[in-house]
């Protein structure tokens, strides 16, 4: 490369399309754009390169900051994404933009070590590998300040992830990574886009063992801003997975809404027999109090984990998310006795017709929660 630009001249080398483009996922990260672009400018030195943010619609003038950097600087563009969340599918969609050979995804936080890009492409480009990910496990890297307790759920992250990828990744938490258009082409339309695991996710999605390497670097503090990768995350996690070891069979929300169900069935006998045998109350008044009290947990812990991507926040939100899952629930429960009843009548077994009716109800309930109470934005 360095040869072809003697020949060429800078000027033409920059009218060249860039052999590599690296990809930024932003959200409230204004304070750390220009600092970044210089580091990567002072790394990259002489490299035909572009830099791409993806933000989501950040409130903290990250976007005006894109917008005075990408009007000066030729190799700077950025994405904005409006009603969207979501790391990995920001970088994705990063990628898709893109037209070079060669991809890079580095956290705008300045917690990656860029001095490690130049070494990733002379990977690449030598062709001994499809992927380079910058690993802080390997001997050399080391996670920096992180707190005890996040080191030991990444350490735990990383053991859970061998039940889906083949390829030995010491770090498959990484955000920092270098691949190949080929590679990234070869995994693009199986991702799950997910949550932030995008790395994992790539290996998982591709149909061949994609041949790896890993750089050790040293995890910086963060300077400026705050993480946006809450406890919750870990939770998103095991979804990616479970989707990937499960997801062809049962979708994995589907899954999940049964499992909170299941749940919620002991919430409604622990009130009932709290009322009931603790408080000597009515049965038929304890029962609706259980009935109503199972809903809303339901509702809560299926809108915080089942429908995390499509939360509802505010109370506003919330009280007509609760009144719709409750009336949706109401209708399922007619359903349920309705088919029960008929099914019973034509002398089916009376746990067959009861274990009819539940399913679907339950059917019933996840389908139209899915439509009416967590309805997918437009
Ligand atoms: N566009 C977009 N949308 N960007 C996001 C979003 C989002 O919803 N959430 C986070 N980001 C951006 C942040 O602005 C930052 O540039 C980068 O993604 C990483 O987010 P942090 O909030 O700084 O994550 P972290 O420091 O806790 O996590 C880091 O460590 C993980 C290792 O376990 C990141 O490097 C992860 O990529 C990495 O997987
Ligand atoms: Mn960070």
């Amino acid at each position: 490369m360095d040869d072809q630009i003697a020949v060429l001249g800078p000027q033409s080398a920059a009218l060249t399309a860039p052999e590599l483009t690296i990809v930024v996922p932003t959200f409230n990260e204004r304070d750390n754009i220009r600092p970044l672009l210089d580091l990567i400018a002072k790394a990259l030195d002489g490299d035909n390169y572009e830099v791409v943010f993806v933000d989501d619609d950040s409130r903290d003038g990250t976007l005006p900051e894109l917008q005075a950097v990408a009007r000066t600087d030729p190799k700077v563009r950025y994405i904005h994404r409006i009603g969207r969340r979501g790391l990995s599918s920001a970088v994705v969609e990063g990628m898709l933009s893109s037209s070079a050979p060669y991809l890079a995804v580095i956290d705008a936080d300045l917690q990656h070590d860029e001095t490690l890009l130049p070494d990733m492409l002379a990977v690449l480009r030598g062709g001994e590998a499809d992927i380079v990910v910058g690993s802080r496990y390997v001997e050399g890297g080391g996670m920096g300040e992180w707190a005890a307790s996040r080191q030991l759920i990444s350490r735990t992250a990383t053991r859970i992830a061998k039940l889906i990828i083949r390829a030995e990744l010491t770090d498959p938490m990484s955000g920092f990574f270098m691949l190949t258009r080929e590679a990234f082409a070869g995994s693009m339309r199986n991702l799950s886009g997910q949550g932030y695991k995008i790395l994992l996710d790539i290996f998982a999605s591709h149909p061949d063992t994609l041949r790896l390497r890993e750089l050790p670097y040293e995890f910086r503090t963060r300077q400026h801003g705050e993480s946006k990768l809450d406890a919750l995350v870990t939770w998103e996690y095991l979804m990616l997975v479970a989707d990937k070891l499960f997801g062809r069979f049962v979708p994995v929300r589907f899954l999940m809404f049964l499992i909170v169900g299941g749940i919620g069935v002991f919430v409604h006998f622990g009130v009932l027999s709290l009322l009931l045998k603790g408080m000597g109350a009515d049965f038929q008044l304890s029962t609706i109090a259980a009935t109503v009290t199972a809903m809303t947990f339901n509702f809560f812990v299926n809108n915080l984990l089942t429908y995390r991507d499509r939360r509802l926040r505010g109370v506003w939100a919330i009280v007509k998310g609760l009144v719709s899952f409750y009336i949706v629930y109401s209708l399922g429960a007619v359903a349920n006795v309705g088919v029960a009843t008929a099914l019973f009548e034509r002398d089916y077994v009376w746990w067959g017709a009861g274990l009819a009716g539940v399913l679907v109800g339950t059917v019933w309930n996840y389908a139209a929660t899915s439509l009416f109470t967590w309805k997918q934005k437009k």
